[in-house]
């Protein structure tokens, strides 16, 4: 009875399925690009023929239930998979997850937004099987590739972004910032333990984290203008790039997360003396008023920037903003209090007054980070 249920529904579907395991896997994360991803496996469909390859979707919970779509077209396509994340967003870090997903050999990642050329796949996975390069390149900056989808301001943002990233990627690799690439899974096996997984450049994460000198090879290819829905790329993803230089750079050291965290809080000084003066001289309420005053609303401020900034990916939202709100604050005033404490002991113990003052925020401000980061951010400890 099973097996031939089976077989019938296999006869009754339209596209041949995979006869093995998927000898490539192309990983797409995306934010809303419902509709996008129709197109996407037709094209797919049409220049991979004779290739065992599955498309793996990473998609972040879309609004536009972009999810839904490709589980949709999944029903009679055995090809297609979708990793549907919730309550989580980055590019990086989705594509990691879909390539943790699959045990294919040949790993590539692709917008879903048609803005890459598809017709470059075959010819990846060629240069890959031919054994003498572990990652291509989709490259817009070499001899007939081109960035026509991207505007004036864009591409000089994207060549800006390369030249401060030199010091971490191979000198002669000419579009670190493409978003479109093959690898064979042994690198990638090789390096995730270690990928930062911020923002939006995965590319360059793998090669400034790689021990080994990656054999690369760019192939070129025209950019595309995007047809349907928008980009996500915005300040945020700016923000999360010198994060990621930082995190690649330093980060053995120090987390990126807590230099956000430390510049937000730095913005937040501002924030509460510009309330303390509002309030005492302008208004005219009391020292002790406007202090409690200006300690709220920069608490409240911290709170919204860090969970803007530092915590994008983990965004609270709703009654979890309030949740979030209420644990931050009560964070914050224990660290306060640690602060004055461990201040005021260094300065009894003939501790010259600056560097009491300091030792004290700088305890506060861990305590801040780490309770924070456990409790109102809950998940961002790994
Ligand atoms: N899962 C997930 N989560 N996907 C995302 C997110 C996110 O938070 N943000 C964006 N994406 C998806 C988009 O839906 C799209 O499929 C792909 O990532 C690229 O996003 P775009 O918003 O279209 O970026 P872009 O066109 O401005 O820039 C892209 O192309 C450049 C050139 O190759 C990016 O891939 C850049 O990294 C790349 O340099
Ligand atoms: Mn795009």
């Amino acid at each position: 009875m099973g097996s031939t249920s089976i077989a019938v529904s296999q006869s009754e579907s339209s596209r041949p399925g995979l006869q093995s395991g998927a000898e490539l896997a192309i990983i797409v994360p995306t934010f809303n690009e419902a509709a996008n991803v129709g197109q996407l496996v037709d094209r797919l469909e049409s220049c991979l023929a004779g290739i065992e390859w599955e498309l793996i979707v990473v998609d972040d919970d879309s609004p536009d239930g972009t999810s839904a779509r490709v589980r949709e077209l999944a029903r009679d396509n055995p090809r297609l998979r979708c990793l549907q994340r919730i309550g989580r967003r980055g590019l990086s870090s989705a594509c990691i997850e879909g390539m943790l997903a699959t045990a294919a050999p040949y790993l590539a990642v692709m917008d879903g937004d048609l803005q890459h050329d598809e017709a470059l796949l075959p010819r990846m996975l060629d240069v890959l099987q031919g054994g003498q390069t572990d990652i291509v390149v989709g490259s817009r900056y070499v001899e007939g590739g081109g960035d026509a989808g991207l505007n004036a301001a864009r591409a000089g943002m994207s060549q800006f972004a390369t030249r401060v990233s030199r010091p971490l990627i191979p000198a002669d690799l000419q579009d670190p910032m493409s978003g479109f690439f093959m690898l064979r899974r042994e690198i990638f096996d090789a390096t995730v333990r270690d990928l930062s997984g911020i923002g939006f450049k995965i590319l360059l994460d793998i090669f400034a984290t790689s021990r080994e000198q990656l054999r690369f090879q760019e192939l070129p290819y025209e950019f595309r203008s995007r047809e349907a829905g928008e980009s996500k790329l915005d300040t945020q993803a700016l923000w999360d790039y010198g994060m990621l230089l930082l995190d690649k750079m330093f980060g053995r050291w120090i987390p990126a997360r807590f230099v956000s965290f430390m510049l937000v809080g730095g913005v937040g000084v501002f924030v509460h003396m510009a309330v303390l003066s509002l309030s005492l001289q302008v208004i005219g309420n009391t020292f002790l008023f406007s202090q409690a005053a200006a300690t709220l609303v920069a608490m409240t401020t911290n709170f919204i920037m860090n969970n803007l900034i530092t915590y994008r990916d983990l965004r609270l939202r709703g009654w979890g903003l309030l949740r979030g709100w209420l644990s931050f604050v009560l964070a914050c005033s224990i660290g306060a209090i640690a602060n004055v404490g461990v201040a005021q002991y260094l300065f009894e113990q003939q501790t010259a007054w600056a560097l009491a003052g300091l030792a004290g925020i700088l305890v506060g401000a861990v305590w801040n980070y780490v309770i924070t980061l456990v409790y109102t951010w809950r998940g961002a400890a790994r």
